[in-house]
């Protein structure tokens, strides 16, 4: 399968993440395209598989490089039956507005008609020792689990 990430930090720990994933993905066969700044005429959006990484900054707003990207999407409204999805948010269990960004993403995304493929992860920096190694093993479950 091919991936498109998207990546949404401010301040670089998603990119670590999301480059975690990716290459568990490509070890296990797959293909990955990586959209550090995601933007809405580079993402497909017929046919496409997302594995969108969504830190929540702000007081529960969406991460600088995807902000943008979210913007478009809540403005222009394009059909997302073409895609499906998977989520992992990325906060800090402090913030009352706790993964609020990736909540967002989810209602956006499914609201544009995309498919959520799995139950989303949810990191806490505040408490989680190894959100790599957790996002990869999220990973597994998800992916054995489809292909039984
Ligand atoms: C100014 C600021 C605001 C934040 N606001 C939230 C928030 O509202 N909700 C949340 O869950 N985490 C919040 N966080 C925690 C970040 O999501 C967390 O530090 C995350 O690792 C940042 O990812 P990034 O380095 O990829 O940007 C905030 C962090 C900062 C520095």
């Amino acid at each position: 399968m091919h991936f498109h990430i998207l990546i949404g930090t401010t301040s670089g720990n998603t990119e670590y993440l999301a480059d975690a994933v990716s290459q568990a993905l490509i070890s296990e066969g797959h293909t990955t395209t990586l959209h550090d700044q995601p933007d809405l005429t580079e993402v497909p959006t017929e046919n496409a598989l997302w594995l969108c990484c969504m830190a929540t900054h702000g007081a529960g707003e969406y991460a600088d490089s995807i902000y943008p990207f979210m913007q478009s999407l809540s403005d222009q409204r394009p059909a997302l039956e073409g895609v499906r999805y998977a989520l992992i948010g990325i906060g800090d269990s402090s913030y009352d507005t706790f993964c609020q960004a990736a909540q967002d993403a989810d209602a956006l995304f499914s609201g544009l008609g995309a498919t959520r493929i799995c139950d989303s992860l949810t990191i806490d920096m505040l408490n989680d020792l190894d959100p790599e190694a957790n996002a990869v093993k999220w990973l597994d479950t998800w992916q054995s689990a489809r292909s039984e």
